[in-house]
Parts: C-alpha cells; sequence; structure tokens
C-alpha cells in the first residue's frame, strides 16, 4: 500500500476515533461508566439493547411486522431504541416506563427519519443539493436537529448518503443527485450540522449515514432490487459520501436493503467489518434498515430468522430494527456457541456509550417535554427554510425573459400544486403540520396582491377534472401570464416509488395543451423529487422552473425567485435526460474505446445511439440566471507538480449581464491517462460566487492530491503521476481550459 493511502487512513482513523473513540478522556470515561453497567447486565439484557421497536401509534415506514406489546418488551429490557414515536409525550411515556419499571432503568434511545427538516421542513434533499450552499445545508440540517430534540427525537436516519444515476428511482429525491464530490461535501455538512461538536449539547442529535451500501444502484431503478457493480466502482463513485460522513464523525450507519456481491448488506462482513471498521475506521454502531434482518430469509441466504440473526451479528451489525430477530434468537445461538458473549458484548457497548455521549443516563428527559412548544417554527427559522428554498429552484429555461415577472401582470396560477397544502412537502414528512406550510398561491398573493392572482387548479395529478380545462383556459385568457404547477406529487417521492415513464402524466399534458393555445406566456413550475423527461413541457413553455417539493416556505420562496427579488442560482445536480432510454446517463462517465468525438460525428462504429444524441437535455450543474457570467483568463498556476503536492488554478468570472446574481463556480478534472479507465471529467471543486452586474472577480481553486487520487489497479486510493486537463466553467459542459502535469 503506497505512502499516501496509509496517510489518509491513518488520518481518517485518527479523526474518527478522536470524535467517537476510546483515546479522548471523556471517551475514556464514558467507557468506563458503560463497562460498570454491562457487569450488572444479563445477556438478555444485553440483546434487548440490540434491538428497536415500533410504538403503538409509531408511523409504520416498512411492511408491518408481527403485533408487538413494546411496552412489555421494555419492562423486561428487551427494547433499547425505539423510532416512529411522533410527539414528545409518547416518547416520555415509553421511557417511563424503561426508567421506571424495567430492572435496570436504562433510557432508549429515540430515532425518527428526520431527513430534510422536523417541523419546519426544507425541501426535499435533492432540491436541496441544487443549491450548492454547503454553509445553508449544514444549518438546515441544525435546525432539523434541534425541533427534532424538542420533540423527544435523540437520532435521525440521515444523511442518506447514496450516490444515484437513476432518475426511475424514487429514493433518489431523498439523496444529493449523482456526483460522489459533491454527495461528500454535502453529506459532511449534514453530520455537522446534526451532530455540532458536541453530543452532550441537547440540541444535537446522533445522525445516520445510510443506506450502506450502494443502495443506489438498484437494477432497473426499482427500489430494493440488486445492486451488482465492481468494488472499483463501488469505491470510486458509491463510496465517497459514506466515507466522508464518517470522517466527519457520524455516530451511526444503516445498514441497507441490497445485496451487494452477492450478500445483503446486512449480513456482508467485507461491507460492515473490514471496509467500515477496519479501513474506515468507524467505531460508532450499526443499524439495519427496517426488518433487513429477517429479510435475508427472502434474499435466500437465511432458512430462517435464526441463521439471519446469526448473519448480522457475524457482520458486526449493532442493532435490529423492528423484526425482532436479535431478541428471538439471541439467546439461543449464544448458547448454541454460535455467537459468542463477546460480541454480544461489543455491540451492546457501543450502543450503551452513544446513549451516556447524549447525556440520557443523566437527563433522560432531556430530549422532549414541553420543549417544542419554544423551539419549533422559530421565525428565524423558517426564513432559512424560505432562503433554502429559493437557492434549491432550478430555472432551466427562460425564452424572451418571460422571468422575472414585471410585477404588474395579471397572473393565473394553475394546475394540481397552484394551491395544495398538502404537496408542498415530498417525502419523509412524519412531522411536517400541513397547515404550516404556505402554498404558492398565498405566496405569490402576499408578493403580487390578491387582485393579481387568480388560481384554478385544472385538473389532478394524474386525472381530469370536469371542467377543469375550461376553468383553466378561461383564467389564462383573463391574465398576462400562466404560471403552471406540473410534476408529481409526494406520493411519487421517496420509498418504494419506482417509475419505468419520467414523464408528466398525460392529464397534465392535456391542460398544457390547451393552455397553449390561448398564445399567453406559460412558466411551467416542476414540481419534482427527481428529474423528468420535460421534452413536451419544454416545447411548449416559454419557461421552466424547477422548484422541487420545496417544504414549509415553499409559497414564499417561489414568490422571491418569479418576482426577481431573488435571482435564481440553483444548478443542477442530477442529469435531467432527453428521454428514459438514456438512463443511466451521468456526466461523469467514462470514454470508451469508440467515443464519439463530437455532436456532429456520425462515424457509425462509436459508443452513440442511432436515433439519439448522447448528450442529457440538461447536465449536471446545469442552471440559469436572470443574469449572464462570462469565464475568461484561467491561468493553471502551478503547470507541474510533484506527486503529493497540490495545483492552483484560477479564473476570471464577471457578471456580464444587468442584475447582481450568484454563480456556482466549477471546477472539472480529467486524469488523461491512468492505471484504470477513468470518467472524461469529474467535479472536484466548485465556490457560490455573488457579483454585482458588471462586477469580476477571479477565483482560485486548489487541487490537492486526493482530488487526484482514484482507487488504482494497485488496489488502492492513490494519486498517479501524468497529464490532467481541467475546466472552469458554468456546468459540467464547460470549455474553458488547461492542462498540467504530475512528475514521477
Ligand atoms: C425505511 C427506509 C429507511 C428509514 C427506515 C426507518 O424502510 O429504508 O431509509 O430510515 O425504514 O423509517
Amino acid at each position: 500500500m503506497r505512502l499516501i493511502t496509509k496517510l489518509l487512513i491513518v488520518a481518517a482513523l485518527c479523526s474518527t476515533l478522536t470524535v467517537f473513540g476510546s483515546t479522548s478522556d471523556a471517551d475514556k470515561a464514558i467507557y468506563k461508566r458503560v463497562d460498570a453497567l454491562m457487569k450488572k447486565m444479563t445477556l438478555q439484557e444485553k440483546i434487548g439493547q440490540l434491538q428497536q421497536l415500533t410504538g403503538r401509534k409509531s408511523e409504520i415506514t416498512g411492511p408491518a411486522g408481527e403485533k408487538m406489546n413494546t411496552a412489555e418488551f421494555i419492562r423486561r429490557g428487551l427494547c433499547g431504541s425505539m423510532l416512529g414515536v411522533k410527539t414528545a409525550k409518547d416518547v416520555a411515556y415509553y421511557q417511563n416506563i424503561a426508567l421506571n419499571e424495567s430492572r435496570l432503568g436504562i433510557p432508549i434511545l429515540f430515532g425518527y427519519d428526520i431527513i430534510h427538516g422536523c417541523r419546519i421542513i426544507f425541501p426535499e434533499n435533492l432540491g436541496i443539493s441544487s443549491s450548492w450552499d454547503i454553509a445553508a445545508i449544514e444549518k438546515s440540517a441544525q435546525i432539523a436537529a434541534r425541533e427534532a430534540a424538542s420533540m423527544g427525537i435523540a437520532w435521525t436516519f440521515s444523511p442518506m448518503c447514496d450516490i444515484s444515476t437513476e432518475p426511475r428511482w424514487g429514493r433518489v429525491s431523498e439523496g444529493s443527485g449523482e456526483d460522489p464530490y459533491l454527495g461528500a461535501k454535502i453529506a459532511e455538512a449534514m453530520v455537522r450540522g446534526y451532530q455540532g461538536d458536541d453530543l452532550s449539547d441537547p440540541n444535537t442529535i446522533l445522525a445516520c449515514v445510510k443506506h450502506f451500501a450502494a443502495y443506489g444502484a438498484p437494477q432497473a431503478g426499482r427500489d430494493y432490487h440488486t445492486v451488482d457493480m465492481s468494488r472499483r466502482m463501488f469505491r470510486d463513485r458509491y463510496l465517497p459520501p459514506y466515507r466522508a460522513a464518517i470522517k466527519a464523525g457520524a455516530a451511526t450507519i444503516m445498514t441497507s436493503f441490497n445485496d451487494f456481491e452477492g450478500v445483503p448488506a446486512t449480513g456482508n462482513k467485507w461491507l460492515m467489518r473490514d471496509l467500515l471498521r477496519d479501513e474506515l475506521g468507524f467505531t460508532g454502531f450499526i443499524v439495519t434498515d427496517w426488518g433487513a434482518t429477517d429479510e435475508m430469509r427472502n434474499h435466500g441466504v437465511a432458512a430462517n430468522g435464526k441463521e439471519a440473526a446469526k448473519l448480522a451479528f457475524d457482520a458486526h451489525v449493532n442493532m435490529n430494527m423492528v423484526d425482532a430477530d436479535y431478541i428471538k434468537y439471541g439467546e439461543e445461538l449464544v448458547k448454541e456457541k454460535q455467537v459468542s458473549v463477546k460480541t454480544i458484548d461489543l455491540l451492546c457497548r457501543e450502543v450503551l456509550a452513544m446513549k451516556f455521549r447524549l447525556g440520557l443516563f443523566d437527563e433522560p428527559h432531556r430530549y422532549g417535554g414541553d420543549r417544542y412548544k419554544s423551539e419549533t417554527y422559530l421565525p428565524e427559522n423558517l426564513e432559512v427554510a424560505r432562503d433554502v428554498a429559493r437557492k434549491s429552484m432550478v430555472l432551466l429555461e427562460n425564452h424572451n425573459a418571460t422571468l422575472p415577472l414585471k410585477g404588474s401582470e395579471r397572473i393565473a396560477l394553475i394546475g394540481p400544486f397552484a394551491n395544495n397544502r398538502k404537496e408542498m412537502s415530498g417525502a419523509w414528512i412524519g412531522f411536517c403540520e400541513h397547515n404550516r406550510s404556505t402554498t404558492y398561491l398565498e405566496g405569490l398573493q402576499a408578493r403580487f396582491g390578491k387582485d393579481n392572482v387568480v388560481c384554478v387548479e385544472g385538473c389532478k395529478p394524474f386525472s381530469a377534472i370536469e371542467g377543469g380545462i375550461a376553468e383553466a383556459v378561461a383564467a389564462a385568457q383573463n391574465a398576462d401570464v400562466v404560471l403552471l404547477t406540473m410534476g408529481l406529487p409526494n406520493s411519487c417521492s421517496g420509498e418504494a416509488t419506482s417509475l419505468t415513464s419520467i414523464e408528466v402524466p398525460q392529464a397534465q399534458r392535456d391542460l398544457l395543451d390547451a393552455l397553449d393555445n390561448t398564445g399567453k406566456p406559460i412558466v411551467v413550475l416542476l414540481v419534482t423529487g427527481r428529474p423528468m423527461d420535460v421534452g413536451y413541457e419544454v416545447e411548449r413553455a416559454d419557461a421552466l422552473l424547477v422548484t422541487w417539493h420545496a417544504g414549509t416556505m415553499a409559497g414564499p420562496a417561489l414568490a422571491d425567485v418569479v418576482s426577481g427579488d431573488f435571482n435564481p442560482a440553483g444548478r443542477l445536480t442530477m442529469t435531467f435526460p432527453l428521454n428514459i432510454g438514456q438512463v443511466p446517463i451521468h456526466y461523469n462517465m467514462k470514454r470508451t474505446g469508440r467515443p464519439r468525438r463530437s455532436l456532429e460525428h456520425t462515424q457509425k462504429y462509436t459508443s452513440r445511439y442511432m436515433f439519439t444524441p448522447n448528450e442529457p437535455r440538461y447536465a449536471f450543474g446545469y442552471g440559469l440566471s436572470y443574469t449572464t457570467f462570462d469565464y475568461s483568463d484561467l491561468r493553471v498556476l502551478t503547470p507541474e507538480v510533484a506527486m503529493g503536492e497540490s495545483v492552483r488554478v484560477s479564473v476570471k468570472v464577471r457578471n456580464s449581464g444587468k442584475c447582481d446574481g450568484t454563480e456556482v463556480v466549477q471546477l472539472y478534472l480529467r486524469d488523461d491517462v491512468a492505471s484504470t479507465t477513468r470518467p472524461m471529467r469529474e467535479l472536484k471543486g466548485f465556490e457560490r460566487v455573488e457579483l454585482r452586474a458588471g462586477e469580476e472577480r477571479r477565483i482560485e481553486f486548489e487541487i490537492t492530491p486526493e482530488d487526484m487520487s482514484f482507487w488504482t489497479i494497485n488496489e488502492e486510493f492513490a494519486q498517479e503521476p501524468g497529464s490532467f486537463h481541467v475546466w472552469v466553467g458554468h456546468d459540467s459542459n464547460a470549455t474553458l481550459g488547461g492542462e498540467f502535469a504530475v512528475r514521477k
């Protein structure tokens, strides 16, 4: 293994251990208390700490398992954690049973899916990622953590770190798109936001890196389907966000439903021990996804729940979510010496240590109580949600400067999401109170005046409304501009929502056709949690703005953007294909041995389609502004460096338009010749730059040896010498470039 690799691994180990390891004095004190407690525990009670159950009114986020009397299991010390408990009152109810009615009074750890906000809902994560604003993303996680803590939740099942190039897979809405570099930056920001730098702070909660691993690459985009890829592909494209989150100190990991190299993640010792613990130095605890232990029977690698439990124990998976195989078979497996007491102790120790770190033993009710009354919906946090939502919106088309609106127009707001309070927030909104969400109509009327905005539903997401189109056309004819909401409802976002078509439903397209015939300018507002094939819409609309499922403050955020009060700065973090036939399609594909040289290149024997371009409709990193940005004078300040040295590149960016705006300056790298095939280009730097109209600034980037490293033919993460191309620009098609060389 090369020196650079050893250094990187040691650095990862040290940084992680200083947060959750046995090196700090605080941790030594914690493990002392853990060990003293474990000496009093029976084997059954230790296994009980490894079992997570739902409550009587829990939100069920998976196949309903057998009915259990959770309170009874808690009394018997057989439930160390709960999920889906939705009120502080219920948290207190179960916590008091644990504290007062179980033998040792060990507090329960309450977890929940706080994916993109708790009470205040931020845009779905694919939307948040389109802001490219790392500080804002971290802030959104911090706010979510504080609200969750006030509701009694000390652990969130987030960040979802699954890279994906599959718009058919509905869970892309929960992730940060297709790029490992950006995904890693966002993952570590969310861990920082949730956990802060001190878990004993009652406003911080445990993060959970999910779904480990490679869940975002299901065959055919069908949820839960097989994942089959080389370890090299996994390490180069899917591992970076997980690794970054672990390096940032993530407290927990969740196993994924899929198999990997033919072994379900939950029983996959290479993933969970060799890679996660030994190589990446993860020292927190691992929880399965919902019922994933017992589902190893469906996978066909366990004949029964007992065999499934053994596989998970052997993979050193600490906690079992919901299917209870651990408490059913754990003692038996130990008695039969199939699982050692040492393993049980090892797994239990990390769970208890985390409860001590959170302060649950010292103040079991520090999370919850009536904190929520004063700590949710804080005005300053609603403003953050509004800011994140407008930064997330991506302007993809804007012909004849249809946007921003001038302010005097009569607006016809039309479509199934125009004034639909329940469809503002996407998936995983368990704590969302829809009555607190502001609809697009409310946001626009507040900005433009009630009399200037009329609203007609026109159709349902998937079906016509009797007379709906006629009513919509009449409204359009009396207006100066049409804002037409199109797309997919919350129910088509998140888990178990795979689609074979990513087109807008026909009922909505019928409405668009009728409105198109009025001749009025049409702005399509695309409400979605995934990339879509918007060819039909683009042919008919004058402008297209992706608003995502924008959350509690969707209405004001939209008004900010369409009015020009905020100049859109969102950039796509996942490719929008021309059509489903191109999928999977992403910017960082490999060159192949027969690359098509250019758009005009029609040489038959090249990697291309017969009747469709290779290029997507909208590339990774793409998004329009109300102004324009020009790039010039790219300089490679260090045209030749030694191994282990960084490269510096600078470029001039000018706001060449008439209004202030924010540009996401993006740097892409290509390793020209390497020991394995490398992507055509890879994002290795970005910076959000606010420029006043006419302002020009020189932006400098550093490309580190780690940025140039990859999983080489020698099976190690390392940098290699050779020549590199670099481009800086507006999106992944950036053309302004330069070269540098790394000497042997
Ligand atoms: C679900 C999801 C996972 C979630 C868990 C608990 O099945 O796969 O993302 O955190 O169950 O709700």
